[in-house]
């Protein structure tokens, strides 16, 4: 296995993503670990440790500092940017404040014989320099070269962009290999972790499923297993990967707010229960939900209520399962990291979003996480290899207070059925519509799309009749991490099929308009 030491980068995951593409299990650390710890990991076959970038100075007071021992495991260190500057001031070489900030794409080129670059290049100059085409984002340079260690690449702006110490196979680059923009960046770390550390491609789906099935019978032994099933992708996989190893001692708790999509809940009992044979109590608990909402306008308030009957409903049920001693979560590997946080790496909180947060101790379980080392590809991959269906597997991510936050200010039941026509109808059409230039379905081009009800009247006219009726809006869009996101440029025609079939089929709509905001400013929901 490989270590990632996470001082602060903002791409430090992207590390983890690589090198578990390169088919490496590896997992990731604050970077102030414990020398007990790194024993450990040694213990547990550690074969080399990355170092991750920082947004601070390696000579920074602030700045976690890389613990001495991470160079004395006998294992390769990779340091990249901050790490690379840190290694190189743990060894007695200098770093200073640059004079050119570097920002953005770089050629470096390729200096002497190393194990990390050989046969690794982009394109080669007259004189015959190997290049690489890279990203860049430091204010930080190494100025003078530890000792035992030699120049591995260099920038006109950065002479010491890279180095190397061949004998203890310590390395350092200035630039990011894990992101795309560094165009040789995978092939590096896959050089790295298998050809320098020795690990083995081992990391794949199908032994990951044997393993975590076993481990789960491991630690559940005969007891019995609680989960919310909400639907979507996480909790599914979840309850997949528990059914798989502890059949019947898992019952899944599936609560129906009334504010699921169309279909929903037909689809999750029909593919849990009736296809699977996995325990699944159906509640159907619209009418309190409604209850509890009526008149209720701020969207904060209406998330708060939501949460709360969740709890108390989920709570209940729950409470009805004999002998049940675990909870289990879909928690995935990134709300693992985000909310260890990455500087104090001490209290590792649970998931709130399918809403069971603090539902451990009242319930008095112990938590099962069996997807908490996972990103959501590879969530979604194992899904697969479980045999869900594709379409559950790769559905757009849907809120836990599902529509009560797409119908502004009061929710009604009416109103949640004329919207979860009108989202059906648009995520129809998305499925339905493929883009000649990629081949694929406008759905899987945008990140996520669904319609919002604005209950507001507007004046229509339908065969000899004016209407007064509703408006529904349709929002899509296209984003890798949901923390920013483009409105989606979908096809005018799509747009206007959509809109035609929404306004002649569902009865209380008589105007359909496209959301054209981007994040920020705008969310990506309207409430
Ligand atoms: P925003 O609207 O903040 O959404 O741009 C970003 C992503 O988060 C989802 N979202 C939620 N998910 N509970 C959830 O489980 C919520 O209260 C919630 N609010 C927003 C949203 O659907 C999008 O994917």
């Amino acid at each position: 296995r490989i270590l990632i030491l996470d001082y602060g980068s903002q791409v430090t995951q992207l590390i983890a993503r690589r090198v578990r593409e390169a088919g490496v299990y590896c997992e990731l650390h604050p970077g102030d670990v414990s020398d007990a710890f790194l024993l450990e990991q040694k213990a547990n076959g550690l074969k080399g440790i990355i170092l991750s970038g920082s947004h601070l100075s390696a000579y920074d007071e602030d700045a976690l500092k890389v613990p001495p021992a991470v160079f004395e495991q006998g294992v390769p260190v990779l340091g990249i940017c901050y790490g690379m500057q840190a290694m190189a001031m743990h060894f007695g070489g200098e770093v200073t404040h640059a004079h050119h900030r570097e920002f953005g794409y770089a050629e470096v080129r390729a200096r002497g014989h190393t194990k990390l670059f050989d046969g690794i290049e982009d394109f080669s100059t007259p004189e015959g320099h190997g290049m690489l085409k890279v990203w860049m984002s430091h204010g930080d340079q190494v100025t003078r070269l530890p000792d035992g260690f030699k120049l591995m690449a260099s920038t006109p702006s950065c002479p010491i962009a890279g180095m190397a110490d061949e004998t203890r196979l310590f390395y350092g680059v200035q630039f990011h290999p894990e992101v795309t923009h560094t165009v040789q960046g995978q092939a590096m770390l896959t050089r790295f972790v298998r050809d320098i550390c020795g690990c083995h491609a081992d990391w794949n789906m199908p032994d990951y499923v044997d393993e975590a099935v076993a481990k789960i019978r491991e630690q559940v032994g005969s007891d019995h297993v609680i989960l919310g099933l909400s639907g979507g992708v996480d909790s599914s996989v979840a309850a997949a990967l528990i059914h798989k190893a502890v059949g019947d001692q898992l019952t899944c708790v599936f609560v129906d707010h009334g504010l699921l999509r169309l279909n929903e809940a037909d689809q999750v009992m029909s593919t849990f229960a009736e296809h699977m044979g996995v325990k699944v109590i159906h509640v159907d608990a619209t009418d309190d939900f409604m209850g509890k909402l009526d008149g209720v306008t701020d969207p904060e308030a209406k998330r708060k209520i939501i949460g709360k009957e969740f709890v108390e409903v989920f709570q209940r049920e729950a409470s009805k399962i004999d002998n049940a001693k675990w909870l289990a979560q879909g928690t995935i590997y990134p709300d693992v990291i985000e909310s260890a946080g990455a500087k104090t790496g001490k209290a590792v909180s649970i998931k709130s979003h399918h809403n069971v947060g603090g539902l451990p101790e009242t319930l008095n379980l112990k938590l099962l996480e069996p997807l908490r080392e996972l990103f959501k590809d590879e969530v979604r991959k194992l899904g697969i290899a479980l045999g869900l269906p594709t379409e559950m597997v790769y559905r757009h991510p849907f809120p836990g207070p599902g529509l009560g936050v797409r119908i502004l200010g009061a929710v009604n039941k009416q109103f949640a059925d004329w919207l979860r026509e009108a989202d059906a109808i648009f995520i129809d059409e998305l499925r339905n519509t493929i883009d000649p230039d990629t081949n694929q379905s406008w759905y899987d081009l945008t990140s996520q799309a669904f319609a919002v009800f604005l209950p507001v009247k507007s004046v229509g006219v339908m065969g000899d009749g004016r209407t007064y009726e509703y408006v529904v809006a349709l929002r899509a869009v296209q984003t890798s991490d949901f923390m920013t996101a483009d409105w989606a440029p979908l096809p005018h025609q799509l747009l206007s099929k959509v809109s035609s079939r929404i306004i002649n089929e569902v009865k209380g709509i008589n105007r359909v308009v496209y959301d054209v905001s981007t994040k920020p400013p705008a969310t990506i929901e309207w409430e």
